[in-house]
C-alpha cells in the first residue's frame, strides 16, 4: 500500500508528495470498476435466470475497458513514478507494498486477458456491444478453455483478497500511522491532516 512499484526514478518524484491527478483519477475510477466486476462475476456464477446474459453483457466490455485503462495507467506510472515514501516506514511494509502493487497491476492486466482467452478457447464470439466484436486470441481448444476458466475463477479470489489487504493497509496509513500515504492517493487534498509524506535524500 505504501510504496511504489520499484525505485522512484525521476527528479520530479523527489519533490512530489501526491500522485498526479491522472494517476489519482485512474486509481479511483478503476477501483470502482474492478470491485463492480468482481461482484458482477459472482452474480453471473450464482444465477441461471436471463439476468446472466445482462450481467455478461456488462462484464465483457467493462473487463476490456479495465485492460485498456490498466495499460494506460502502467504507462503513466512508468512516466511519472510515485511520490517518495515516508522515511520512517519499516522495511517489511515497504516490501509488502512493492510486491502487492506489482501483483495488483499484474492482475488488472491478466484477469481481462484470461477472460478474453477463455472465450476464444471456447470458440465463442467476444461481442462487446455497439457492434464491436474482438478477434479470438487463441484457437478453439476445450481442454485449454477449462484450464483458463479455472484460472479466471481462482485468480478472482486472489484479486479480491489482495484488494481487501490493500484496503486495510490504506486505512492503517490513514487512521493509525497518519503518515500522508493515504493523502498521496486521496481524490482531493486535505491540508488539515497532520501526517505528511516527507521526502528523504535516499529516495
Ligand atoms: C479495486 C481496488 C483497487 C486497486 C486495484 C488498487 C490498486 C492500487 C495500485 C496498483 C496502487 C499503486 C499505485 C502506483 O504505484 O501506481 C495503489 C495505490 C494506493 N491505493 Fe489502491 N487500489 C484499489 C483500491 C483502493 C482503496 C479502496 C483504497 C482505500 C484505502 C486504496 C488506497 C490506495 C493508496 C492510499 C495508495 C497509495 C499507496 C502509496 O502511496 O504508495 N486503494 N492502489
Ligand atoms: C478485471 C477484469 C475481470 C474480473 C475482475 C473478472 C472477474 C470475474 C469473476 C469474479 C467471475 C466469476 C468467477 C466464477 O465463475 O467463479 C468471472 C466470470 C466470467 N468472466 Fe470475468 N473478470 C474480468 C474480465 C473478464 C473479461 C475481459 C471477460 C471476457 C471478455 C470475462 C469473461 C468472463 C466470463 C464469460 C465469465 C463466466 C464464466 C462462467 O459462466 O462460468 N471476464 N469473471
Amino acid at each position: 500500500m505504501s510504496t511504489s512499484l520499484g525505485t522512484p526514478g525521476t527528479a520530479r518524484d523527489i519533490v512530489r508528495t501526491r500522485f498526479t491527478a491522472t494517476q489519482r483519477t485512474l486509481h479511483w475510477l478503476m477501483a470502482a470498476a474492478i470491485l463492480a466486476m468482481l461482484f458482477i462475476g459472482v452474480g453471473m456464477k450464482s444465477t441461471i435466470t436471463p439476468k446472466y446474459l445482462t450481467l455478461v453483457s456488462i462484464h465483457k466490455p467493462l473487463g476490456i475497458a479495465i485492460l485498456v485503462l490498466a495499460l494506460l495507467r502502467l504507462g503513466v506510472r512508468l512516466r511519472f513514478g510515485t511520490p517518495p515514501l515516508p522515511a520512517d516506514l519499516p522495511a517489511p511494509m515497504r516490501l509488502g507494498a512493492v510486491l502487492s502493487h506489482w501483483a495488483l497491476y499484474a492482475l488488472m492486466i491478466v484477469m481481462p486477458l484470461l477472460g478474453w482467452a477463455m472465450l476464444s478457447a471456447a470458440g465463442y464470439p467476444i461481442r462487446l456491444g455497439a457492434g464491436i466484436t474482438l478477434p479470438p486470441i487463441l484457437a478453439q481448444d476445450d481442454h485449454l478453455h477449462a484450464v483458463l476458466w479455472s484460472l479466471h475463477s481462482n485468480l478472482a479470489f486472489v484479486f479480491f483478497a489482495l484488494i481487501l489487504l490493500h484496503l486495510a493497509a490504506g486505512l492503517f496509513h490513514a487512521l493509525v500511522r497518519r503518515d500522508g500515504v493515504f493523502e498521496a492517493m486521496a481524490p482531493v487534498s486535505d491540508n488539515s491532516v497532520p501526517g505528511h509524506r516527507t521526502p528523504t535524500a535516499a529516495e
